[in-house]
């Protein structure tokens, strides 16, 4: 008898008992030799599929969802959904979800340490390290930024930027200041005494700017040399966010010339390509987008899409939608 399970796409791969869980509901055709798909190549696998398990490498836009008629649910594995253009999917009746709280802590985490590891130049001094290259000691043998007691400037104050702000604050005795869409209430703001300013004050003041907000055509280019120019020549910036957000070759020269003092970037602009000038300055720690890859969260981010996908296709209750509106409309 033909299955009638309902059938999906995983896009990518995903721990093996996520897998069986999701094969339990639904049949799957899975990749878990976790070849990346090319736009044509996920279209080509979405045929017949009424569900999709992506990650941040598969575009679900107007097109896709005009070839697939028969999609009914995309869980994306991951917070940011900027791969997603979810007003076409709630026109076409497509439940989409993503996996946020589960992250957070795992997220600031990085984010933390990839600040400390820019300001404290960690990983340009081991690379001198294994060069062979390390002869004596020195007073000023690798000196950075001091990161205690120092301003932590944050832009997009949400669940991730909260999360750090606690930890500078808290951990670190750090002022902290930042610039998101809306200012935090009181309750939020007042145990972190952290400042709403204006954009151009975060720049200035800045000693760590780190960069938390959503991608949106609106936040392209968000810091390029213009606000690089606003910055300290002492400061650090670290992009957790996305790829996008800063505008690589600006920041490529501004490291060059010290405009400002170095960055850490764990995403960039059309990763996994990485723009060639940022890989032979030695100012700039740079990371394969791993800010939430713990294996405890990573786990947990694939269970959670795999419980969004599951209840949107068997008639439950998704988790964490993105436009619930689409189930609401749906025929009970
Ligand atoms: C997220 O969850 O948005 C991360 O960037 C993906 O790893």
């Amino acid at each position: 008898m033909p299955s009638r399970k309902p059938a999906v796409l995983v896009a990518r791969a995903v721990p093996d008992a996520v897998l069986q869980r999701l094969r339990e509901h639904l049949e799957v055709d899975d990749n878990q030799a976790d070849e990346p798909l090319s736009a044509a190549e996920l279209s080509a696998r979405l045929a017949g599929k009424v569900g999709l398990l992506a990650t941040t490498g598969e575009r679900v836009d107007a097109a896709l969802l005009a070839a697939h008629p028969q999609l009914r649910a995309v869980a994306n594995m991951a917070v940011g959904y900027n791969n997603l253009d979810v007003a076409a999917m709630t026109a076409a009746g497509v439940l989409a979800s993503n996996t946020p709280d589960v992250l957070t802590e795992t997220t600031a985490d990085f984010g933390f340490a990839l600040m400390m590891a820019t300001a404290r130049r960690i990983a340009e001094s081991e690379h001198f390290l294994r060069a062979g290259r390390w002869r004596k000691w020195s007073w000023d043998l690798f000196a950075g930024a001091e990161v205690h007691g120092s301003t932590l400037a944050i832009l997009g104050m949400g669940r991730i930027g909260q999360a750090i702000a606690r930890r500078g604050a808290l951990g670190f005795g750090m002022r902290v200041i930042y610039h998101n869409r809306s200012r935090l209430p009181a309750a939020d703001e007042v145990p972190l005494k952290a400042r709403y300013v204006d954009k151009a004050t975060l720049l200035r003041e800045a000693d760590h700017l780190v960069l938390v907000l959503p991608y949106a055509p609106e936040s392209h280019h968000t810091i390029g040399a213009a606000e690089l120019a606003l910055m300290k020549p002492t400061a650090t910036l670290t992009n957790i966010a996305r790829g996008g957000i800063v505008d690589d070759a600006a920041l490529a020269a501004a490291l060059r010339a010290r405009r400002i003092a170095a960055a850490g970037l764990d995403v960039f602009e059309g990763e996994p390509a990485v723009h060639p000038d940022l890989l032979d300055i030695p100012n700039v720690v740079l990371t394969p987008h791993i800010a939430s890859a713990s294996v405890a969260t990573r786990t947990a981010m694939a269970a959670l899409a795999a419980d969004n996908l599951i209840a949107a296709l068997t008639g439950g209750k998704p988790p964490t939608p993105i436009n619930p509106e689409v189930l609401a409309a749906r025929p009970a």
